[in-house]
């Protein structure tokens, strides 16, 4: 049996086995995917184990996504300039990382809003971190002409304008609200928002109204922003196809078989959140 697994600490909480589980079964696929708990200390030890019996690869989030590149034979080149992985395949014997965020970003806002094109005018990402670089690259493959980045701590956001330059612009956090002039896609790729977390401060009064606004944050499914920008007629997008579509490439590398992102299984995915 072809096996996967997501590495975690603490791990409880992913989404990712209801993600991967539902596709196994969907495609009639004879794999499993299970979560696995590894502390920090055990990562390198996890991920040589992957070497051995029928593992395929695993997915890796919180606190692992930076560490386990050193672990690592090869690491493709989005994930190298994202500086995180999220995804690892077992190729002839080899551990190979990859990132798929950026592509579980820009797919989330292909299917979730017709007709969008990021060419279309400067992108606002507030955030910088593992989730906002992926994001960043993302729009940039995607020819966004300009991005504005907004980040509270100015020297991580400096950090992320350096490794990406060119069209990459510094906007510092207190003018976050200027910064939507003329914008054409806002995106929080922060925590602000979350469940226990405080939201998301920002007002929208400058924001065209033909801007598309995107929360990374998918609980609550609707967030504060998510609302406050449907309410004065923004087209919205949350942020839960991003999860759904980031595991797409993984799972067709691990099983062969490139999955589809269906209503049905966003069901699935929002059952397992309960
Ligand atoms: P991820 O890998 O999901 O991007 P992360 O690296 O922890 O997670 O990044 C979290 C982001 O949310 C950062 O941009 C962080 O800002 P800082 O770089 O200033 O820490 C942002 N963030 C978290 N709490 C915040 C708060 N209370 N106010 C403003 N930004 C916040």
């Amino acid at each position: 049996m072809m096996k996967a697994c997501v590495m975690g600490w603490p791990i409880a909480h992913s989404l990712s086995p209801a993600l991967h589980t539902y596709w196994l079964k969907a495609y009639g696929i004879d794999g499993d995917y299970t979560r696995q708990a590894v502390r920090p200390e055990e990562l390198r030890a996890a991920l040589t184990r992957l070497k051995t019996d029928d593992w395929r690869g695993c997915n890796l989030t919180i606190p692992h996504k930076e560490a386990a590149m050193a672990h690592l034979d090869q690491i493709d080149a989005a994930a190298r300039r994202i500086g995180a992985v999220n995804t690892v395949v077992v190729e002839n014997g080899r551990l190979a990382g990859f990132n798929t965020d950026g592509f579980g970003f820009i797919e989330n806002l292909r299917a979730a809003a017709p007709g969008f094109d990021a060419k279309t005018g400067p992108a606002v990402v507030l955030g910088a971190g593992g989730a906002a670089r992926a994001i960043v690259d993302a729009l940039s493959a995607a020819g966004a002409p300009a991005i504005r980045l907004v980040n509270r701590t100015a020297d991580r956001a400096r950090t992320l304008v350096r490794d990406f330059g060119g069209i990459v612009e510094l906007v510092p956090w207190d003018r976050r609200t200027i910064a939507l002039d003329g914008a054409a896609l806002l995106v929080n790729a922060t925590s602000l928002g979350m469940d226990k977390n405080p939201r998301l401060d920002i007002d929208l009064a400058r924001l065209p109204k033909t801007a598309l606004v995107n929360d990374i944050v998918y609980a609550p499914l609707e967030t504060p922003l998510l609302r406050a920008a449907k309410t004065r007629g923004n087209r919205v997008v949350d942020g839960l196809g991003m999860l759904l579509h980031q595991g797409q490439p993984g799972f067709r590398l691990w099983f062969g078989v490139m999955p589809e992102v269906t209503p049905a299984l966003r069901q699935a995915v929002l059952a397992a959140m309960q």
